[in-house]
């Protein structure tokens, strides 16, 4: 079976492993963890912020980096396939309470107009106020698009006018940056606070960082403790972290080659894929995944008539071009 179900089902290489064997640990709820410890200090600093979190999940670095920058009964504003608004089960509303709106954009984009249009101002304690935009680069839904970084400056400019704060998932800000040649810390300029997974495109078993200020994340810290995620000896954990950032970043460019590929054997315009995700529309969403099954290649329904691929470290070229073969016999 050829897996293009996800980039999470990467499993940690035998180097990886190795590297998770040596790592030196300590109580992380102590703040006695040198590995986690050094983790969150090179993340921040990639991004231009002042510190880190090691969370075990994204979903977990997302509501706490939310949360830090929307109060109970503030609302955030996304797009309206966004990963916080689709997948993460109602977690922001339920333990931050806050609310959500949101726009609808071709690839999952910033529409500044449509923002502008939504942004509710302070109109005293009965009404709902605008107290952040969220962005997600690239956009999973939306086939992996990568954000313009001109359309996240424009953004921020506009934020910044109106005391708007932004938010970032960045779970696959990695292959953003690849795609594109634009420096981690460019992107981390644009938002007050952000998340990035360790454990999709990047290879490692678990691990997600929640990025901001350092008062944002010595409160976001507190609140991962009341969540239940203050871990112990997880060095184990941030050191293949570590290791896929020394090794497992640049070579996500052959995850956008291979997707590419499957894209084009799905007829869509290899223009069209930016990174390492393919979303195509078909009829019956499921029987199309049943088909390829049959033919060892596993992709994801992911709504009714789309269909998700996913490329990623355990995906050769080999796979890639059988599973292109396949996927062009049945598209
Ligand atoms: C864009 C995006 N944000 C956040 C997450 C959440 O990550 P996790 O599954 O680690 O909670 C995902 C997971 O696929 C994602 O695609």
């Amino acid at each position: 079976m050829i897996d293009l179900r996800s980039d999470t089902l990467t499993r940690p290489t035998d180097a990886m492993r190795e590297a998770m064997a040596r790592a030196e640990v300590g109580d992380d709820v102590y703040g006695e963890d040198p590995t986690v410890t050094a983790l969150e200090e090179r993340v921040a600093q990639m991004f231009g912020h002042e510190a880190a979190l090691f969370t075990p999940t994204g979903s977990m670095a997302n509501v706490l980096a939310v949360a830090s920058v929307v109060a109970p009964g503030q609302e955030v504003l996304c797009e309206s396939s966004a990963h916080i608004a689709r997948a993460e089960l109602g977690a922001h509303g339920a333990i931050t309470g806050l609310t959500m709106r949101t726009w609808t954009a071709p690839r999952g984009q910033v529409d500044l107009a449509a923002i502008e249009a939504m942004h509710a101002p302070d109109m005293g304690p009965f009404f709902v106020r605008t107290a952040a935009v969220s962005v997600e680069n690239t956009h999973n839904f939306a086939g992996g698009a990568v954000l313009p970084l001109d359309d996240l400056a424009a953004l921020r400019a506009w934020a910044d006018t109106t005391g708007t704060r932004l938010h970032l998932d960045g779970a696959r800000l990695w292959n953003a940056h690849v795609a594109t040649g634009t420096p981690l810390a460019d992107y981390g300029r644009i938002a007050d606070v952000m998340a990035v997974c360790l454990s999709k495109g990047l290879g490692a078993p678990v691990g997600s960082l929640m990025v901001g200020s350092a008062d944002a994340v010595a409160e976001a810290r507190v609140r991962r403790k009341r969540m239940g995620g203050g871990m112990r000896q997880v060095g184990i954990l941030a050191a293949a972290g570590a290791y896929a950032l020394d090794h497992h970043v640049e070579r996500l460019a052959e995850d956008h080659e291979h997707a590419r590929l499957l894209g084009e054997a799905l007829g869509l315009d290899p223009a069209d894929v930016d990174t390492n995700i393919v979303v195509v529309e078909r009829p019956d969403a499921q029987a199309f995944v049943s088909a390829a099954a049959d033919q060892g290649v596993r992709i994801a329904a992911v709504g009714p008539r789309t269909v998700r691929l996913v490329t990623h470290l355990d995906v050769s070229r080999t796979d890639a071009e059988r599973a292109a073969g396949v996927l062009a016999s049945l598209a």
